[in-house]
């Protein structure tokens, strides 16, 4: 059993918590939360120790194993850090960071203490979206060209009112990007591989807070693939995703909160009878040849993939990689700063990211030295 505690138990650590306490292969032995009022009465029926902050955990609490950290983004580095000094397994949730140079020395660190670190994109793990990457990679539509991919929601200012940490650049270490579209941009990533090159336009259009609530931005990938992202939290609820390869087109598209695991069990497929090479590239293509798709649907429900707090245990206990390791989440992480040094620098910014070209522009955000386009 994976001897296992669970720091910053309000939201998504709440669910952590709940899971943890029926497993089979881990056991909750902790919680830390600064609100130890509210932590102690989440596990008033379980035999679990409350600690007031993650260093009375680390000090105080024998034997343990792993820790999740489910606290506000700031803190993801400085708590991962901690923990994988002393030498536990980590999982903490989404994003890695908010400085990619913070993320290299998570993962440096649990190479060096040889400990697993996992981080919260779980969208990887949903029937949906283990289905498209099965799909792409099978080259069922070829060589991915091209993407649009869209991910809006309607977030009120009350959100922010009643989680402030989410609306500065010190604690969020954005809007959009970090807290919603890093699910999309971990899929994007996952799905695409390696980013190598990104232009962007940021702006805050309306919310009262200093991050950006909309992104679009064009991202050039090492595959070739062209990718056009559109994120906001001022819009109407929209996941839309077009997916365009060599042979075939994949279409998705749903109206409901896409940060909720009942995905759509449904997406088209659309193959051309012959690939765009032989339709367009050939010296003796007609002239009148149209890629037309054979459009089909394909049924996501049947795709089993494990949880991801089910492959981070497992990954600790018997070895192997979780779904969501710490490199490739630094990708994800790395994109992000990406769109984000290239809307506010107004730059097209190439990939690796200049760390200290990064840490600059950041601190010069959380001191209001530099800021986002505004609609006002
Ligand atoms: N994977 C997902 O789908 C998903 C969903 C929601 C949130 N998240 C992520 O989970 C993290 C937490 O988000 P949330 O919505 O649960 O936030 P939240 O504000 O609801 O909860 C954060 C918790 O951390 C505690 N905390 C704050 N500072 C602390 C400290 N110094 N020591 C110990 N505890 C501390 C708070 O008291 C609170 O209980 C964020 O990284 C967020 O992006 C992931």
């Amino acid at each position: 059993m994976l001897k296992t505690a669970v720091v910053g138990v309000r939201g998504v650590g709440r669910g952590h918590v709940q899971a943890l306490t029926r497993h089979a292969r881990a056991n909750l032995v902790a919680v830390a939360d600064i609100d130890t009022t509210a932590a102690s009465a989440l596990v008033e029926a379980v035999d679990a120790r409350v600690c007031a902050s993650l260093d009375e955990l680390l000090d105080d609490v024998d034997g343990l194993d792993a820790v999740i950290i489910a606290t506000p983004h700031h803190l993801h580095a400085p708590m991962s850090l901690a923990a994988l000094e002393r030498g536990l397994h980590v999982y903490v949730e989404k994003p890695i960071a908010i400085r990619i140079s913070d993320a290299d020395r998570m993962v440096e660190a649990a190479d060096r203490a040889q400990r697993v670190l996992a981080v919260g994109h779980q969208y990887r793990t949903y029937a949906g979206n283990h289905r498209l990457k099965q799909i792409i990679d099978s080259g069922a539509i070829g060589q991915v060209q091209r993407v649009v991919w869209q991910w809006l929601e309607t977030r009120p200012e009350s959100y922010y009112d009643r989680d402030p940490w989410r609306s500065s650049w010190a604690h969020a270490g954005g809007g959009v990007l970090l807290n919603q579209a890093s699910h999309d941009i971990d899929l994007l990533c996952w799905l695409l591989g390696p980013p190598e090159e990104v232009s962007a336009t940021l702006m805050n259009r309306g919310h009262r807070h200093e991050v950006e609530d909309t992104a679009v931005a064009t991202v050039r990938f090492a595959s070739g693939a062209l990718a056009s992202l559109q994120f906001s939290t001022w819009d109407r609820c929209l996941n839309y995703r077009q997916i365009a390869g060599e042979s075939g087109s994949i279409l998705w598209q749903d109206e409901r909160n896409a940060n909720v695991p009942d995905r759509p069990e449904v997406f088209r497929i659309g193959r051309y009878e012959r690939p765009l090479t032989e339709l367009i590239g050939r010296k003796d293509a007609a002239l009148t040849g149209r890629a037309v798709p054979a459009w089909e649907d394909v049924d996501c429900g049947q795709v089993a993939s494990p949880s991801l707090l089910d492959s981070f245990i497992a990954a600790a206990l018997d070895g192997g990689i979780p779904i969501t390791d710490g490199r490739s989440a630094r990708v994800t992480t790395e994109l992000i700063c990406a769109i984000l040094l290239a809307g506010i620098r107004r730059e097209v910014i190439r990939l690796p990211v200049d760390r200290d070209l990064f840490d600059e522009l950041f601190d010069d955000l959380i001191a209001g030295r530099a800021r986002l386009l505004s609609s006002s």
